[in-house]
């Protein structure tokens, strides 16, 4: 079976996708500097998959240690590029650090790919990409608004990095993937979400809150123009999101794709408000989650959901996870941490 390169294969989105890829029968290969997860990481693979996937600890930054990197590991057919850096917050005050990590990274793996003999790539963008669109549900075609911050700009230069290159060799094919919001874990539990301090998204903090590890969750807003006044998004089960990268390499390894560079919105379709999230995470889980309307966060979009029709059509594609599954699986995980914090 074919080898794929996973970049950020340790970290959220990276670490499910490695989980698909093993069980369809890919080898994987995992290239990450561990800047954001963590190394126990490869044993909740293992223990979901019973295969522990190769891995080195090499920053996509060194252009050295990755062509050092291809030479060691031969014949990789597809790479699936997660590596970046991820916080919005961060990238206003650190803007170099995201433009240096995210551009370089993808730099190198683009001016590596003909070196080694490697023709497709997949790309983690985000719907981030059409700030707050115009119409709903936002197609792939719909504008690209002005970033709102450097690390949503830093997705916009990639994907047009990527256009550019692409063409520049009949035989290279890139798949573009603009995720919606992915939450959730793996329903084994073994793999989640692992935020870095004070988490900056909704669930990881909705899931903070209710087993006490923070006092109250902080609703941004209660005055936007949606029917219960908080912001829309589109919350996808991260296992959903895997499944459609291990499609993606599928189509290009198969020759299916039908231009050089293909656009895809993963999402679920449908928009769901902050007060539902936490109203159904209460339900379905028997926990409360303390909260207090608070302002508007700066920065924050409305409303988003996703068009996935083309997804739909044209991969075969469908988030398929209710949102109730989704918010068990991530109360599942947090309630797993806790267990292994009290064990150390
Ligand atoms: P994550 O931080 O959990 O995973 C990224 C991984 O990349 C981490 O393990 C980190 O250590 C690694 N990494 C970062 N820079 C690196 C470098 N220079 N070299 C090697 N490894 C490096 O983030 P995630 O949520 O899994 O996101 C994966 C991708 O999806 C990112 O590109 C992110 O921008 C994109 N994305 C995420 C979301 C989201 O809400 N999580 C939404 C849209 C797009
Ligand atoms: C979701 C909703 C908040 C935390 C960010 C990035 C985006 C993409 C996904 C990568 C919003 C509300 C949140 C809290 C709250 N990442 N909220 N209290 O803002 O859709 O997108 O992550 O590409 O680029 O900007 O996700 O999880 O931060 O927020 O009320 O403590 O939850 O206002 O409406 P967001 P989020």
């Amino acid at each position: 079976m074919a080898k794929i390169l996973v970049t950020g294969g340790a970290g959220y989105i990276g670490s499910h996708t490695v989980v698909e890829l093993q069980k369809v029968g890919f080898e994987v290969v995992i290239v990450d500097n561990l800047s954001n997860s963590n190394i126990e990481v490869l044993s909740g693979i293992e223990k979901i998959t019973g295969i522990r996937p190769a891995f080195e600890n090499i920053d996509c930054v060194d252009y050295v240690s990755m062509d050092r990197m291809f030479d060691k590991y031969q014949n990789i057919s597809a790479i699936i590029h997660f590596a970046a850096s991820k916080a919005v917050g961060e990238s206003v005050e650190k803007p170099l650090l995201y433009y240096r990590n995210n551009l370089v990274s993808l730099i190198n793996l683009l001016q590596l790919m003909p070196i080694h003999k490697i023709n497709n790539i997949v790309f983690s963008s985000s719907c981030t990409v059409y700030g707050q669109p115009d119409i709903l549900p936002v197609t792939e075609d719909a504008p690209i608004k002005t970033a709102l911050s450097p690390y949503g700009n830093t997705k916009q230069i990639c994907e047009e990095i990527i256009c550019d290159t692409i063409h520049t060799n009949p035989c290279y094919k890139s798949i573009i993937l603009r995720y919606f919001n992915p939450i959730g874990a793996h329903p084994s539990a073994e793999i989640g979400e692992l935020p870095n301090g004070v988490p900056n998204n909704l669930l990881p903090f909705v899931t903070q809150t209710a087993i006490g590890l923070r006092k109250q969750l902080n609703v941004f807003g209660n005055d936007y123009d949606t029917p219960d006044g908080s912001c829309i998004r589109d919350y996808i089960h991260v296992v959903d999101l895997a499944k459609a990268h291990v499609i993606a390499v599928q189509r290009m390894l198969n020759q299916r794709t039908k231009s050089d560079v293909e656009t895809f919105n993963l999402g679920t379709g449908r928009g769901l408000s902050v007060l539902e999230v936490i109203e159904t995470f209460e339900k379905v889980n028997g926990v409360k989650v303390p909260y207090r309307i608070v302002d508007r966060r700066e920065g924050d979009i409305e409303k988003v959901w996703a068009d996935p029709t083309y997804a739909n059509e044209v991969l075969g594609w469908t988030a398929v996870e209710t949102v109730e599954e989704t918010l068990r699986s991530a109360w599942a995980w947090e309630l797993n941490l806790a267990e292994r914090a009290k064990a150390e």
